[in-house]
């Protein structure tokens, strides 16, 4: 596939600096640009990055800038198919995501405002925490059509579930199929009974305390990391994800993947960002995907629903 267009990522912190790097090196874009609101932080880093390209065999170039409060510097990510906003405070130990939500917001309304003047026909994929409330504000800040603005949660929860399956049987990632929908916090739902390790259901593999106990980590995983690095939260697998999801936006793969998606009747609920499987391409979310579901995870599902129904008509206030 020859290279094209430009994506853009907004925070330069350890999220987007990952997410940057990996949508270089999959070498298929003309330009990833990177801001920062710390002078020098972003283009210090693209510059870095810049000089891995022989080494790694990349061509596509890097873009640092670094941005004002009232939009300076972001004329940087004009014309840009894909904005990946991943500005705003990670969680400390303790902390729940929720706690970031006064403080993230307020970034929010500022970088969305901007995205949405200076990229009007872009994508937004969020990854700000708490995710789905900031992905709910992304949208209404930017106007945009609910189909272009996406949250990156459920690929990673997703990614964590299939690591602790694959983990506690010894077998290869690879071989495993898991889901997580619902919220990215404590009404996430992953969803057991469509899990399989070759296919093979994977109640058949292990008892219901053991699968129990692999929802229960999964649920806490990004927290487990949290308090392991005592500053700062996970970006490995998360900006695989967020990467991923840009590369079937530009793509326009069709790809079903699990995200954080406006619900508009399916599974009879409507009106909330919520983590859903959605089929995504060129603008966004094509649509969403109902999977079959059993009466407890149709029941969790909705409970999530409520939970991020009622946050979420709160954040227009923030
Ligand atoms: N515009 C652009 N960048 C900003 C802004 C802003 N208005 N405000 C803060 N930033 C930058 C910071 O300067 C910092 O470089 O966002 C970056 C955040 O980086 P980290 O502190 O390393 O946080 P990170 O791990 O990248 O997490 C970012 O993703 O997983 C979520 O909860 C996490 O909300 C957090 C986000």
């Amino acid at each position: 596939m020859a290279r094209s267009g430009k994506v853009s990522v907004i925070g330069a912190g350890f999220y987007g600096s990952t997410t940057a790097l990996r949508l270089a090196e999959y070498d298929i874009f003309d330009t990833v640009v990177l801001t920062d609101v710390l002078d020098g932080k972003a283009e210090g880093i693209a510059l870095d990055m810049n000089q891995a390209r022989w080494i790694e065999g990349f061509e596509t170039k890097l873009v640092g800038q670094t941005t004002g409060p009232t939009g300076e510097g972001y004329e940087a990510i004009a014309g840009s198919e894909i904005v990946i906003i991943t500005a705003g405070l990670p969680r400390k130990p303790g902390m729940s995501r929720m706690d970031l939500i006064e403080t993230n917001a307020k970034i929010m309304r500022q970088v969305a405002e901007n995205v949405a003047k200076f990229a009007p026909d872009c994508v937004i994929i969020n990854v700000a925490n708490p995710l789905d409330e900031m992905t709910a504000l992304a949208q209404i800040v930017s106007g945009f059509p609910y189909a272009r603005v996406i949250g990156q949660a459920g690929m990673l929860d997703t990614a964590r579930f299939t690591h602790f399956v694959a983990e506690e049987l010894n077998v290869p990632v690879s071989s495993v199929t898991t889901l997580t929908l619902g919220s990215h916090g404590d009404t996430m739902v992953p969803v057991a009974s469509v899990c399989a390790v070759n296919g093979k259901p994977l109640s058949d593999l292990l008892s219901a305390e053991q699968i129990d106990a692999l929802v229960e980590r999964t649920r806490n995983g990004g927290a487990e990391i949290v308090a392991l690095l005592k500053t700062g939260s996970a970006y490995y697998a998360p900006s695989a994800a967020a990467a991923r999801m840009a590369r079937a936006v530009h793509e326009d793969s069709g790809k079903v993947m699990p995200v954080c998606a406006w619900v508009d009747g399916e599974y009879g609920l409507s009106g909330a960002y919520l983590g859903v499987e959605a089929v995504i391409g060129r603008g966004g979310i094509r649509s969403v995907v109902e999977t079959p579901l059993t009466p407890d995870e149709k029941a969790l599902l909705v409970q999530a629903y409520e939970a991020v129904l009622a946050k979420q008509a709160d954040v227009k206030d923030l």
